[in-house]
């Protein structure tokens, strides 16, 4: 039996759901989801409430998702102008610069409600509006912030590019969403360094129509090269424009924002998430998850680039009047106590943010983390992976100091919330287990081979959800076909996550990782075939094929095999051309971080790669290999296992 870590009675007592609230609110969130999501869906304002709660089927062929279809709403009206009349001068958004010696930003909810109505104005009077995407390619900035909630005033739909990612990947972002624009900055500071955003931009943009505008924050003042007719200057233009942009009335269906995300196959898949649905969820997960009281400081430390980021720097707090936190650092600039400096100087309450980062400030000692106050903290959360026992001890004795519940959230860019966490009030953690399903979440544990649904307490398998989430993704910008594909065709009548997990015999659901080829590097996500795509396009390489295999820190590195054409051959500064190449084609997080070269791969005599056996050679469990009789060429094994890199 694992340890478990229940709350303190004190906190328990204040929690928005104890033990018993939460085991009769989830029965009564799957025994009637119309009722349950009925009452909870007014948690928003809407402009026309809606009359149909849930339409919802799974079935392949046929999968369609609508939650409160006939209501209406402005999302950013709810996420400001509802707040401005009972707490308009309530800090809405604390921004903390890359420098910590260049002051925080205090923004209230008047002020946003300012500033993002002169930005909807700004792209209103450049023929932006209803249904039109806007791609977003912004550092940590408020811009950010303002940006995604002007396209959701005025109806647009946003797609955001991760600053980390290259030209031709924000390119092929803005081409398949048919972006009229993007809104970029000139350069980007992070942990010192600057980040040539609006070059990468012009990079990109050689790609795209000559229609698609460019704005660009000059946030650090750095000189970029400027294209008359094309570039405009965003704050420019917001310090004339008008204040009073009233928000433009959405259905509950439409879209507000596309966000790529890698997957199995292919390039990565435009998510969909639509308005009412999204928002209810986003808000609810926000508040009940984190235990978020009214006055409370929250920081989610993700990048607004991911999921994380929209629901929960965003999106989730602002629509409940939270006060959130947009961080444009690193953990570790100017040194190791930086995250435990800003909790420290902006007395922040719930802590959110990745195991990965945990790991890496383990590393750099506990002075770090007692040099700081860290009294104010109430509540820890992790995302992104499985956290590691060794991990979590630390965070909870060294940053929590005991005292402080820790929510293990396991969700995806596709769900849009939480679906798996504890509730600090009324679930007990344990460390490495995910828990409890959220409101309305059904989990089951299927066998992977049969598909047969485990019906004991105790069980291992596939993880599937049976019944839609108002938080789901509607589908696959412009393919539903692949959305149905990717998530319903394996499992028939269930949403696949793509991960594998265990239920104990508490009913507790623990992660145990993804089953497809899909990796989870630093809590990003990466589709192996992606880099593997990336590294064929080098005129040296005939065939890559690229693995996770455990790392220290990352949680996976990325472990490539790499067949060279004939004339070419194995040196190290090719190696480090490679890792490069792969840098510029999608970003520095899909850096190889290992390189063997395969003069053979290993495959069946009809040709396909058997991944199995390289994931085995990348993890050094090579005495493991199974069944190698179906290869065309036994011998190149011997090879990679000889010649293998992770010899840890
Ligand atoms: C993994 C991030 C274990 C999982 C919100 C999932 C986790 C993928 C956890 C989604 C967790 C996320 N425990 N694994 N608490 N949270 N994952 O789309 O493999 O970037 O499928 O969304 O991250 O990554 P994504």
């Amino acid at each position: 039996m694992s340890q478990t870590y229940p709350a303190s009675d004190e906190f328990i007592a204040r929690a928005h759901v104890n033990a018993a609230q939460y085991e009769e609110m989830y029965a009564a969130s799957v025994s009637d989801p119309d009722a349950f999501w009925a009452e909870h869906g007014k948690r928003i304002d809407w402009i026309k409430p809606f009359t149909k709660v849930k339409n919802t089927s799974f079935e392949f062929g046929n999968v369609d998702i609508k939650w409160f279809e006939d209501g209406t709403l402005n999302v950013a009206a709810n996420c400001i102008d509802r707040h401005v009349a009972t707490r308009g001068d309530q800090t809405a958004i604390i921004w903390e610069p890359d420098d910590p010696k260049t002051p925080a930003r205090h923004i209230s909810y008047t002020e946003l409600k300012d500033e993002v109505s002169r930005m909807a104005n700004v792209l209103k009077a450049q023929g932006i509006g209803r249904g039109d995407r806007v791609v977003i390619y912004l550092p940590m900035i408020p811009e950010a912030a303002y940006a995604m909630l002007a396209c959701a005033r005025i109806g647009a739909i946003h797609s955001i590019v991760f600053a980390g990612f290259s030209p031709d990947a924000l390119a092929n972002r803005i081409n398949d969403c048919g972006a009229k624009a993007v809104i970029t900055a000139d350069t980007a500071p992070r942990g010192g360094r600057r980040t040539a955003l609006k070059s990468n931009t012009d990079k990109a943009l050689f790609d795209c129509s000559d229609k698609v505008k460019c704005f660009v924050v000059k946030h650090t003042g750095d000189q970029t090269t400027w294209i008359d007719g094309r570039d405009l200057d965003l704050k420019a233009m917001m310090a004339e424009a008008s204040t009073d942009c009233p928000p433009e009335e959405m259905g509950a269906e439409d879209p507000l924002f596309i966000l790529y995300t890698s997957g199995s196959t292919g390039r990565p898949k435009g998510v969909v998430h639509t308005s009412g649905g999204y928002l209810v969820y986003a808000s609810m997960t926000q508040q009940l998850t984190f235990d978020y009281h009214d006055g409370d400081i929250f920081w989610c430390t993700a990048d607004v680039g991911w999921v994380t980021g929209h629901s929960y720097i965003v999106y989730g707090p602002l629509a409940n009047g939270a006060t959130t936190i947009m961080f444009e650092g690193v953990p570790t600039y100017p040194d190791a106590g930086r995250f435990w400096e800003v909790c420290a100087k902006h007395r922040v309450n719930q802590f959110y943010t990745a195991p990965t980062a945990i790991r890496a400030l383990m590393g750099q000692g506990t002075e770090w983390v007692e040099k700081h106050d860290l009294s104010s903290l109430k509540l820890l959360g992790s995302v992104g992976e499985p956290i590691n026992p060794e991990a979590w001890n630390w965070y909870n004795t060294h940053v929590g100091k005991g005292r402080c519940p820790i929510v293990d959230t396991f969700w995806q860019t596709e769900t849009g919330g939480h679906m798996i966490t504890a509730l600090p009030g009324a679930t007990a953690a344990k460390p490495g287990a995910a828990t409890k399903p959220f409101f309305g979440v059904q989990p089951e544990v299927l066998d992977p081979a049969t598909a047969e649904v485990q019906t004991d307490t105790a069980a291992e398998g596939v993880l599937c959800i049976k019944d839609s989430w108002p938080g789901q993704m509607r589908t696959v910008w412009g393919d539903h076909e692949r959305f149905m594909d990717t998530y319903f065709s394996q499992y028939k009548g269930y949403y696949f996550t793509g991960d594998g997990c265990r239920r104990d015999a508490d009913g507790d659901y623990w992660i145990t990782g993804r089953v497809d080829d899909v990796i989870n590097v630093s809590g990003h996500r990466m589709g192996t075939a992606e880099v593997e795509s990336a590294l064929v396009a080098h005129e040296a390489v005939a065939e890559a094929a690229v693995v996770g295999y455990p790392h220290d820190i990352k949680g996976q590195g990325i472990y490539a095999y790499v067949t060279l054409m004939n004339d070419q051959s194995p040196s190290e500064e090719l190696r480090k051309e490679l890792v490069k190449w792969v840098r510029t084609e999608i970003g520095p997080i899909a850096s190889p971080d290992l390189i063997q070269w395969a003069p053979g791969l290993p495959k069946t005599r009809s040709g396909k790669i058997m991944r199995r056996i390289l994931r085995k050679i990348a993890e050094n469990d090579y005495g493991a290999l199974g069944d190698t009789s179906t290869l065309a060429d036994p011998s190149v094994v011997d090879d990679l296992i000889e010649n293998r890199m992770n010899r840890g």
